[in-house]
């Protein structure tokens, strides 16, 4: 009889990562779930990801930057999938505490315990923002990986359906202050099919990297535009320069340096297109059309 594999799934009750302890369950894996807190996933998130409390095998609760509780958390495990990672600001943690620190701890476990295969989510366009804070630390990560003994995946994503939530949120307001001209591009994904990507790496067998993007190419000004839309607002939308978004994170710098660290990937993230190779069949006009209908 074929062992069923037995799957880490870190940083769990997150938007990408319930979506993927999704992907596993229904792949007939075991799934050891990491989370700060259980009561979390026992209800769908803002964005529509699923409740996993029922459905996953084993929980593990703790913070990554306090492991010691989480020493066990490797245990007959044979593949890592890590999500985790700091995407709001956090009065204490840094994203090298989390990001790097946190994955890496994991790391060692996975390494102690013979875990086979670990796979990682870290950024897309990572070399055109390699001196943002939250990058450095993805990409530190990603270098002890690539130098461990494990067989890798790296999930290069560019932005997921949840971020540009954060505009619907602002249309829902009535309007949008957006740094730059909004003319850039990208092609957003949905969790559902950024998960399909992360658990298909789950069994193959050499190191990868993956960049991958959405199904749709728009500019940020479009997708703001289509968030006022559906939620049946005319659009207002005010350009600031990016000198002033710039000048901004230096203020705010000087009282929280967590928050500007984390502000300045959104702004850096503005410069460019992030359009990564197409996957999935989810669009950003159905998933702003499901939010506008919670809302009803
Ligand atoms: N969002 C995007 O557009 C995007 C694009 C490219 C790459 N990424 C990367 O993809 C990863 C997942 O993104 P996401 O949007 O799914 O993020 P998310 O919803 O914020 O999920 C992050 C997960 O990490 C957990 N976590 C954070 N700090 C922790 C700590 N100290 N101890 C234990 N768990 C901790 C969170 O737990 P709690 O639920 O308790 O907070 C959550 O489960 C991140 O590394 C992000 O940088 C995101």
């Amino acid at each position: 009889m074929t062992k069923i594999k037995q799957v880490l799934v870190a940083g769990a009750s997150g938007y990408l990562g319930r979506y993927v302890v999704q992907e596993f369950k229904e792949r007939g894996y075991y799934v050891r779930a990491l989370v700060r807190n259980q009561d979390k996933i026992k209800t769908p998130g803002p964005y529509g990801e699923p409740a996993i409390y029922d459905i996953v095998d084993d929980i593990v609760t703790g913070d990554i930057t306090s492991p010691q509780s989480l020493k066990e958390i490797c245990r007959d495990i044979d593949l890592v999938f890590s999500a985790l990672g700091l995407t709001a600001p956090h009065p204490e943690q840094t994203s090298h505490d989390v990001d790097y620190l946190g994955n890496k701890w994991i790391l060692e476990q996975a390494l102690a315990e013979n875990v086979s295969r670990f796979i990682y989510v870290s950024v897309f366009n990572q070399e055109k923002m390699a001196e943002i804070p939250t990058i450095k630390a993805h990409e530190l990560f990603v270098d002890e990986l690539k130098k461990s003994a494990l067989s890798w995946t790296v999930i290069r994503p560019n932005g997921y359906f949840s971020d540009m939530g954060r505009f619907f949120s602002m249309a829902e307001s009535g309007h949008i202050f957006m740094i730059g001209e909004g003319e850039k591009k990208i092609n957003p994904i949905h969790g559902a099919d950024l998960a399909t990507v992360c658990v298909n790496a789950a069994s193959e067998k050499e190191p990868r990297e993956i960049a991958v993007g959405g199904p749709d190419i728009y500019s940020f000004r479009e997708i703001m535009e289509m968030a006022f839309q559906a939620c049946g607002k005319t659009p207002w939308i005010t350009s600031l320069p990016l000198w002033l978004a710039e000048g901004g994170l230096i203020v705010t710098a000087l009282f929280n340096r967590n928050l500007a660290d984390l502000l300045s990937f959104a702004v850096e993230a503005l410069k460019f297109d992030h359009v990564a190779p197409p996957y999935g069949t989810k669009h950003l006009k159905d998933f702003f059309a499901e939010l506008a209908k919670k809302r009803e």
